[in-house]
C-alpha cells in the first residue's frame, strides 16, 4: 500500500503514513497496540462510520472512546479541558495511545490536548475530511482558537503515525470534499505543474475513490517534503501560505457577514488574489493566470467574491495574519505554475488592484 514517512529534525520525529483504501480494518497490523499501555480514541461525531470501524478492528470497548462534536467550535479552551477531563477519567500516562479521527479542527485540537497532556502522549491520525487528510494531519501543527484569533494556541508535536483510509470520504459532503481540493491544487501550484494540470483537469466530485487514494498520496508527499525541508516554518515551509494571506481574510469577513465559505472556498478566491499579484509582478504570464482561474473553475471551486469587501477592511484582515512580522506583510507567490517564492513584500496598491480583480466579472487581467 502507498506509504511515507515524514522525517523532521527533532528526535523521535518520524511518523508513517499511509493511504489506501479499507486500512481501518487493517490497524492491527499497521499499530502495534500491546506497545501502549492504553488505547483510547477521540472522535469527531461526524466521522461515526470510521469511529465504529476502528472500534470494531482494534477491539475497543465503547467506554475508551470519546465522540465530540466536529467543527471549528471545538478549537476552544472549553473543548481542550473537555478532552483533558477525559484522559485524566481514563488513567492515560506516558505510554498510552490516543487516536484522533475526524476532520481537521478535530486533529488540531485533540493533537493539542495529546501533546500538551504530561508534555506529550504518543496519538495517531486518522483524518476523515479530505482537508484533514492532505493538509491538517501532516507536518504537526496544532492548536486551539483564544480570544476570536485562530490557532492562537498550539504547538507543533509529530503524530506518530497517520492512517488515511479513503472510504471515510464516502460520508463526506462535496462541499467539503471541494474544500479540500483547494489544497491539492495549492500543492500544484507551490509544487509540480504537471499535477495541478492532472487535478485541476474535472469536477472534483468526478475522482473515483482508486484516483483519490493516488491524489491523496501524491498531495501527501509534497506537504511531507516541505515540512521535512523545514519544520518550524522559518522558510520553504512559508510556500504553503500560498493563497491564504487574502484566502483568510475573506474566509474571517465571510464568518462576520455571511454566508460563511468554507476554508478551501475563502482559499481558492485567494489564490486568485495572490496569483494576479504574481501576474502584476511580472512573475507568471496572463496565461498562467487565466490556466489558474480555469483549473479552480473546472473543479468546482470559486474564483470570485460573492460579497463586496472594502479594500480599507481587506487590508485590516489581512494586516491581522499571525504571519506578518512587525506589521508587514510577507506574501508568498508563484515564480511559475509549480514554483512558489515567499517572503516577498508587495508595493500596497496592488492589494487594491487584486482586490478589483477577484471583486470583478471574471476577465483575466
Ligand atoms: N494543523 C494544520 O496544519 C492545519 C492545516 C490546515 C487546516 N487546519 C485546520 O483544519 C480545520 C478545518 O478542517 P476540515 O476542513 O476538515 O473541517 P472540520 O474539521 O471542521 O470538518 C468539517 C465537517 O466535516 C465533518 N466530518 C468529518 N469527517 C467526516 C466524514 N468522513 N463524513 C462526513 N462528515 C465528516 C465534521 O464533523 C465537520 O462538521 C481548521 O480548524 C483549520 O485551522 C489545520
Ligand atoms: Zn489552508
Amino acid at each position: 500500500m502507498p506509504s511515507l514517512e515524514v522525517n523532521v529534525a527533532r528526535v523521535e520525529s518520524r511518523s508513517a503514513l499511509w493511504v489506501d483504501r479499507g486500512l481501518l480494518e487493517k490497524l492491527p497490523t499497521l499499530v502495534s497496540i500491546d506497545h501502549y499501555s492504553s488505547v483510547v480514541v477521540v472522535a469527531d461525531k461526524g466521522a461515526a462510520r470510521a469511529t465504529s470501524r476502528i472500534q470494531a478492528s482494534l477491539q475497543l470497548s465503547s467506554s475508551s472512546i470519546l465522540a465530540i462534536e466536529g467543527g471549528e467550535g471545538q478549537k476552544s479552551v472549553d473543548g481542550l479541558v473537555h478532552i483533558w477531563n477525559f484522559f485524566v477519567d481514563k488513567k492515560l500516562d506516558r505510554k498510552s495511545l490516543i487516536i484522533t479521527v475526524g476532520g481537521g479542527a478535530t486533529s488540531d485540537l485533540v493533537g493539542f490536548a495529546a501533546a500538551s497532556f504530561m508534555r506529550g502522549v504518543a496519538f495517531i491520525h486518522v483524518p476523515t475530511t479530505l482537508l484533514a487528510q492532505v493538509d491538517a494531519s501532516i507536518g504537526g501543527k496544532s492548536g486551539i482558537n483564544f480570544k476570536g484569533i485562530k490557532n492562537l494556541i498550539g504547538s507543533i508535536a509529530q503524530p506518530c503515525a497517520v492512517i488515511i483510509d479513503i472510504d471515510t470520504l464516502s460520508t463526506l459532503p462535496e462541499r467539503e470534499l471541494r474544500s479540500g481540493f483547494a489544497e491539492v491544487i495549492k500543492h500544484g501550484l507551490i509544487a509540480d505543474a504537471n499535477y495541478f494540470k492532472e487535478v485541476a483537469s474535472q469536477n472534483c466530485a468526478q475522482w473515483s475513490p482508486e484516483e483519490l487514494v493516488s491524489i491523496v498520496f501524491r498531495s501527501c508527499d509534497i506537504k511531507k517534503r516541505v515540512v521535512e525541508a523545514d519544520e518550524s516554518e522559518q522558510g520553504p515551509r512559508k510556500t504553503l501560505n500560498f493563497g491564504h494571506s487574502i484566502g483568510h481574510a475573506i474566509e474571517s469577513y465571510t464568518l462576520e457577514n455571511g454566508p460563511p465559505l468554507t476554508h478551501g472556498e475563502a482559499i481558492s478566491i485567494g489564490m486568485i488574489g495572490e496569483a494576479f499579484i504574481s501576474y502584476r509582478l511580472g512573475k507568471i504570464s496572463q496565461e498562467d493566470l487565466s490556466a489558474i482561474e480555469r483549473g479552480l473553475e473546472n473543479t468546482g471551486l470559486p474564483t470570485r467574491l460573492p460579497l463586496p469587501i472594502s479594500p480599507d477592511r481587506l487590508r485590516e484582515l489581512i494586516s491581522k495574519d499571525k504571519k506578518n512580522v512587525s506589521g508587514r506583510v510577507k506574501w508568498t507567490l508563484l515564480n511559475a505554475i509549480g514554483v512558489a517564492v515567499f517572503d516577498v513584500e508587495i508595493p500596497e496598491k496592488l492589494i487594491h488592484e487584486a482586490l478589483s480583480h477577484i471583486q470583478s466579472g471574471g476577465s483575466c487581467a
